[in-house]
């Protein structure tokens, strides 16, 4: 038995920076808690001279061949980002025999299947914790224990940039640009902020939730996806005067149609769990069937967050390694649960138009929604300038196909000058409006 575990590590930036520092200074008792010393042997990066936020006796490399034939490494830790080279690396790590951590979601709602294959067949172990929620566990969680339950519903707010902004926007009536803004020059948000606003970051979170959660492969083209771009000032406004507040969630649902994937901006109501969760926090709601609810909330991002949930990874490959197991957890998409159109998806809807203020108006807007099977909850006029009202309506539940097929109609008539907003309601019952 070798005498210490070895890690190679790909990448030291901002996560892989941190996982250094956790280790070399080691509060949480690594030896005690594995068995054996746990040693950092190399690091892949690209530009060897760059000034870092740690001294490390490991070897800086910019060949990742040094650390994939390098024998005495057991571990190899991928904290470099985006798809290529990862992904390849990841592979070749595991066909060398290699157990892998990664906090990549890119890869791995890409590629999750390929890898777990990859292990199976390379009896090793395949660990991702930081992938989603950085600092906060939820994938370990869901797989093992709440591994009794049937999971219904996992909700959550799983983006850090968004929630910051929209958190902005709601205390300080501020529209989404300025907040936006604010959030690049405080840097929160990345210079190209455009997979966070955009919901990409959080689609490929609930791939791997919704995965994980139900058992089954959700790809991430399986997601619907919209992000916050068009919410408006008024839109948050609105929602705060009807008892709600705006989140980007990202859910993944069992329904009778199917399974629900999506990400979107809703309005929560006021006294659901998710809705007091604010700034750069992260949190997610799950639904099962022996637990009830539960909630996990943390930070979703930053270095030592994020190293904490990477380092438990190597932790817990440490302590198989140690015990001569591996392999135990890997995929656990057994099932083959169908995922339902958008269009097939049900959701009270919050809508906000801008029409001729004229007699007949609203009859002929509630006749448009009336012919897609849209029933109203509310219509309530907000304001009125220049010939023009605003109206704000409220449905019942509904499904997504039906709203979108009336909106079209109406956009083509000449009393609607435009549909400004149309928001999810994500609520049981909407009957506090
Ligand atoms: P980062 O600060 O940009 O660091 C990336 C590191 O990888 C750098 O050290 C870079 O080398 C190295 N690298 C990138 N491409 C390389 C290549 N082709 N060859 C060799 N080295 C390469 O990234 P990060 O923020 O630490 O994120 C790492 C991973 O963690 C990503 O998958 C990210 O999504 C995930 N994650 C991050 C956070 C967070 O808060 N940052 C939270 C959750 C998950 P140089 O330093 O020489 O440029
Ligand atoms: N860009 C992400 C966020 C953090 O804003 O939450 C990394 O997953």
């Amino acid at each position: 038995m070798k005498d210490k575990i070895c890690i190679g590590l790909l990448g030291l930036g901002t996560v892989g920076t941190g996982v250094v520092k956790i280790i070399q200074e080691d509060t949480c008792n690594l030896v005690e808690k594995v068995g054996r010393p746990i040693v950092v042997k190399k690091i892949l990066v690209r530009n060897p001279h760059k000034a870092r936020g740690v001294n490390t006796d490991a070897v800086i490399t910019m060949n990742v061949d040094d650390i994939l034939n390098d024998p005495d490494i057991d571990i190899i830790v991928e904290v470099l980002g985006g798809e290529e080279p990862a992904r390849s690396f990841i592979l070749r790590a595991l066909d060398a025999g290699k157990h892998v951590v990664t906090a990549n979601k890119n890869v791995v709602a890409l590629y999750g299947r390929e890898f777990f294959e990859a292990a199976e067949r390379n009896h090793v172990d395949f660990l991702f914790e930081a992938s989603v929620g950085g600092g906060i566990p939820i994938i370990r969680p869901l797989k093992q224990c709440l591994a009794a339950n049937h999971i219904t519903e996992i909700m959550g707010i799983v983006n850090g940039t968004t929630n910051f902004i929209l958190t902005k926007m709601t205390n300080e009536k501020l529209d989404f640009d300025v907040t936006l803004a604010e959030a690049q020059a405080k840097g929160y948000a990345e210079a190209d902020p455009t997979a966070d606003v955009g919901g990409l970051d959080a689609a490929r979170k609930i791939a791997i939730l919704g995965s994980i959660a139900f058992n089954t492969r959700v790809n991430l083209e399986d997601v619907s996806v919209e992000g916050i771009t068009h919410i408006t000032a008024q839109d948050v406004d609105y929602a705060g005067q009807l008892g709600y507040i705006i989140k980007l969630i990202a859910i993944a649902k069992e329904t009778a149609a199917g399974l629900n994937v999506r990400v979107h901006p809703a309005f929560i109501p006021k006294n659901h769990p998710l809705a007091s969760v604010n700034d750069v926090f992260n949190a997610i709601y799950v639904k099962g069937d022996a637990i009830g609810e539960a909630m996990f909330y943390g930070r979703g991002a930053g270095e030592m967050p994020t190293a904490s949930a990477v380092t438990a990874d190597i932790i817990d490959v440490a302590r198989d390694i140690h015990h001569g197991v591996s392999s135990r957890i890997l995929c656990t998409c057994f099932d083959d649960a169908q995922v339902c159109a958008v269009e097939k998806t049900e959701s009270p809807y919050y809508i906000r138009l801008l029409v001729e203020d004229k007699p007949g108006v609203l009859a002929a807007i509630a006749g448009v929604f009336g012919a897609q099977q849209v029933s109203l909850h509310s219509v309530i006029q907000k304001r009125k300038e220049e010939g023009h009202a605003e109206i704000v309506l409220i449905t019942w539940r509904v499904p997504d196909g039906n709203v979108r097929t009336a909106l079209r109609i109406l956009s083509g008539m000449p009393i609607v000058t435009k549909v400004q907003s149309v928001i999810r309601v994500e609520a049981e019952e909407i009957d506090g409006i």
